[in-house]
């Protein structure tokens, strides 16, 4: 059943022209290019244009190559985005030939046209949007080929991953020290339950020389290609994905990280199903240990075929990588990157329902703390961007914005696991993870910002920039923005209109200077000059009140998801700091690159503040927060009294954020933030046209509001409308909530993995949900 390379044609150079002169009535150059089991030339034309002729091992059959033709002929027919080689036909009209070698031996013959582009393999560095290019190729063409049938197809073929066993064979080939290596993933490919896999004809090589990219810039590389039909077979589909990920993981510093953004691609466009995902690792180290084996095997038999070797030195070290790894680890990060629970079985539950849940909640909890949604939601999973409720349903988070890098991440909950299994202690001793994320974190904030506080949480960060604002100035007085919060202490409470304006608040206290929210939809100035006015207001306030601070979240959100005019922060922090304040960013809930264009929400602004405060989504759910400041104005707080804080900046949290910015890098997730921000926002805006509900629409990045109004003349806000609409979008599984002073705005800041399908969701849903809301209204004239 092996194809011996063998019976591999041996055709010179000169009877490759002629081949093609008699065959095709070309003239070229002809140029042998690497194969293991046939023989391709690369042909060039004197007019530069370039094909590949291939020459078939004798054993190929005329129906195989005739799979091979109609199955490159179909793909090209169907929405892949990618190029297919076309065959061309002899002169004769014959799409397969036949020619004899010197041994006169049969050969079929074929010639296809060259696509250009670099391989794969010499293509590094491979960035999230060149491995998610792959991801969404392979996706289309397995999408694609559910349709496709040839009986050819179905054949035993050494290459098919269900034949592994027969690689399993040649083990005793190996080097004796890395026979068990191999030994114990091929025990795992033996647990396979093919059953419950689907079938179709799959490529089954999308090897790192098979694939082509094009695209100067490593930002801008893409999958445009992917060669050499001759390993097609009808198999488990999830075997074609597995191929490829089987060399994308080589070489790679986070080889399970890079795999992991082409599942995700992949899963987006052809969604896989639970079974095929729990096999997916199992198969990838299956492919390469086969390909270690037949390389044993076929190195003995034909030691100077060097095509044999390529990927075997990488494959080995590959291999013993990721024998170091935990064999379930793997597939928990697949399974992440699919957004199914991570793990497999969930912690058991205590089994109450969720309104014996909602009764214990009363009886124990605190009856300040609200609940959302009418039925409340019990969730007991999440996963990227979902969360799972107990009853199983998947919801869509579009708001919770801490869960910044996706909902159990499994690369933040391994550096945290590992690290609480190694030491937790506080600041008090020295650490490296300390040193290195205060390092980390300074060096992504300019200068001369550069001291860093690690605290708990956004409350905590903002009470210590309180201090640190009135230890410098030895002022009292703050100026903030109606509509913020700023956090839950005592202190934040006072300096929180959200709060001291609202239910049970005792109004706003002296040492609190308000001003207007600088709302360009339904605040007092409006133009292309409201960030001037809006300031005027703060020099007033700066004039007026001696402040200590101007404290300002550099995008309001409680405020109603608001986005601050141009110029309004650098004109207004130039006027605190004209009156001897300082100016306190507040980006506990914008930070990391949710803006999408910037990494810090303050500078769309252009400013520099001089403290930053951070929290949510800095740990991904762990509690950590941090002040960051100058050296002048740490200086001024270190008056004798110590500053510290018992879990603060302890290893573990140091090693969590560190992490996340790990991530946050590595998938590119700002820029992330960046492209589905803005293609979000303009499909909500399309859908602004279509409903008079929406009056507004604004964000930066992932940071979005939708603000609903009665009349888009008077602006009458629809304070009742939001929360049934919230209500229904929770019904159809994408989880909302609501902001602003009447509560009429829709507030959107997921996880920043959120993807263009998911805003598709998003989209489409609301559509639907505004359709039937007005429908109603249109009938009872009541919302
Ligand atoms: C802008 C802003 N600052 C500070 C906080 C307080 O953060 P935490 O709840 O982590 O104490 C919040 C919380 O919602 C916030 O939105």
């Amino acid at each position: 059943m092996i194809a011996s390379v063998r019976k591999a044609p041996r055709i010179t150079q000169d009877a490759a022209r002629r081949i093609l002169s008699e065959l095709y009535e070309i003239e070229g150059s002809a140029v042998p290019l690497p194969s293991e089991r046939d023989q391709n030339f690369l042909i060039t034309r004197p007019d530069g244009n370039k094909f590949v002729l291939k020459i078939a091992n004798t054993e190929e059959s005329f129906d195989f190559l005739d799979l091979q033709n109609r199955m490159m002929q179909f793909l090209a027919g169907r929405k892949v985005d990618l190029e297919f080689p076309r065959v061309v036909a002899t002169k004769s009209g014959d799409g397969i030939a036949r020619i004899k070698d010197e041994d006169d031996r049969e050969h079929f013959v074929r010639l296809l046209t060259w696509l250009d582009g670099e391989c794969f393999a010499e293509a590094p560095p491979h960035r999230r949007k060149l491995l998610a290019s792959l991801g969404r190729a392979l996706a289309q063409m397995d999408a694609a080929l559910v349709e496709f049938s040839h009986p050819a197809a179905h054949r035993d073929f050494y290459w098919d991953l269900r034949n592994a066993g027969i690689a399993r064979e040649f083990i005793g080939l190996l080097p004796d020290d890395r026979r068990n290596l191999v030994k114990r993933f091929f025990a795992e490919w033996e647990k396979i339950d093919w059953r419950r896999l689907r079938f179709s004809v799959i490529h089954n090589d999308a090897n790192d020389y098979n694939i082509l990219v094009r695209g100067r810039e490593p930002s801008k590389r893409r999958v445009t290609a992917i060669l050499d039909y001759g390993d097609v077979v009808h198999s488990a589909t999830v075997c074609n994905l597995a191929v490829a990920l089987a060399y994308v993981i080589l070489d790679k510093p986070n080889p399970i990280g890079a795999a992991a953004q082409v599942v995700a691609a992949y899963h987006e466009i052809h969604a896989l199903t639970e079974a095929e995902v729990d096999v997916l690792y199992t198969l990838a180290v299956t492919r390469l240990c086969c390909s270690v084996c037949y390389a044993a095997r076929q190195t003995r038999d034909v030691p100077s075929n060097e095509y044999l070797n390529i990927s075997n030195a990488p494959a080995w070290a590959l291999l013993e990588k990721l024998s170091t790894l935990a064999l379930e680890w793997p597939t928990q990060v697949f399974r992440y990157a699919c957004g199914l629970p991570v793990l497999k079985e969930a912690p058991s539950q205590s089994g109450r329902t969720s309104s014996e849940l909602v009764s214990a909640r009363k009886e124990r909890l605190g009856s300040s703390l609200s609940v959302s949604y009418q039925t409340p939601l019990h969730i007991v999973a999440g996963s990227r961007q979902y969360l799972y409720a107990a009853d199983g349903r998947r919801c869509l988070d579009c708001v919770n914005n801490v869960a910044h890098v996706g909902h159990s991440h499994p690369f933040v909950v391994r550096a945290a696991a590992e690290q609480m299994a190694t030491l937790n202690t506080n600041t008090r001793y020295l650490h490296d993870k300390l040193i290195e994320y205060c390092e980390r974190l300074t060096a992504l904030l300019p200068q001369p910002l550069s001291v860093v506080y690690l605290v708990n949480s956004g409350s905590e960060a903002n009470e210590l920039a309180l201090r640190l604002a009135r230890a410098h100035t030895a002022r009292e007085d703050v100026i903030v923005v109606d509509g913020a919060y700023h956090g839950n202490t005592s202190a934040m409470i006072d300096l929180s209109p959200y709060k001291f304006d609202g239910p049970g608040g005792r109004g706003c206290p002296a040492w609190v200077h308000k001003v207007p929210a600088p709302d360009v939809y339904r605040g007092e100035h409006r133009g292309a000059d409201a960030g001037a006015h809006y300031a005027q207001t703060v020099d007033d306030a700066a004039r007026q009140n001696n402040p200590a601070a101007f404290f300002c979240e550099s995008a309001l959100s409680c405020g109603g998801q608001i986005i601050l005019p141009p110029g309004y922060l650098k004109q207004a922090f130039a006027a605190v700091r004209a009156a001897g304040g300082i100016c306190v960013a507040d980006e506990v809930q914008t930070g990391f690159g949710r803006a999408g264009s910037k990494f810090w929400m303050f500078e769309t602004q252009g400013v520099v503040p001089d403290i930053v405060t951070l929290g949510k989504p800095i740990g991904n759910g762990h509690p950590l927060g941090a002040v960051i400041t100058t050296r002048e104005i740490a200086d001024s707080f270190a008056n004798g009294m110590e500053y510290f804080n018992t879990f603060g900046g302890n290893p573990v949290s140091c090693a969590v954020g560190l992490v996340v910015l790990d991530v946050i890098r590595d998938e590119e997730l700002q820029q992330n933030a960046l492209e589905v921000g803005q293609y979000l926002k303009e499909g909500l805006s399309q859908l602004q046209q279509e409903h008079p509900l929406i009056g507004d629409v604004r964000g930066l990045g992932l940071f979005i509001g939708i603000e609903f109004v009665r009349d888009r003349e008077t602006l009458e806000p629809a304070e009742t409308e939001a929360a049934p609409i919230v209500e229904r979008m929770k019904e159809r599984g994408v989880l909302l909530s609501t902001d602003g002073p009447f509560h009429n705005v829709i507030k959107i800041k997921p996880p920043l993995v959120f993807s263009r399908t998911d805003a598709d969701v998003v989209i489409s849903n609301l559509s639907s949900v505004l359709k039937d809301f007005e429908t109603r209204f249109q009938s009872t004239n009541c919302l």
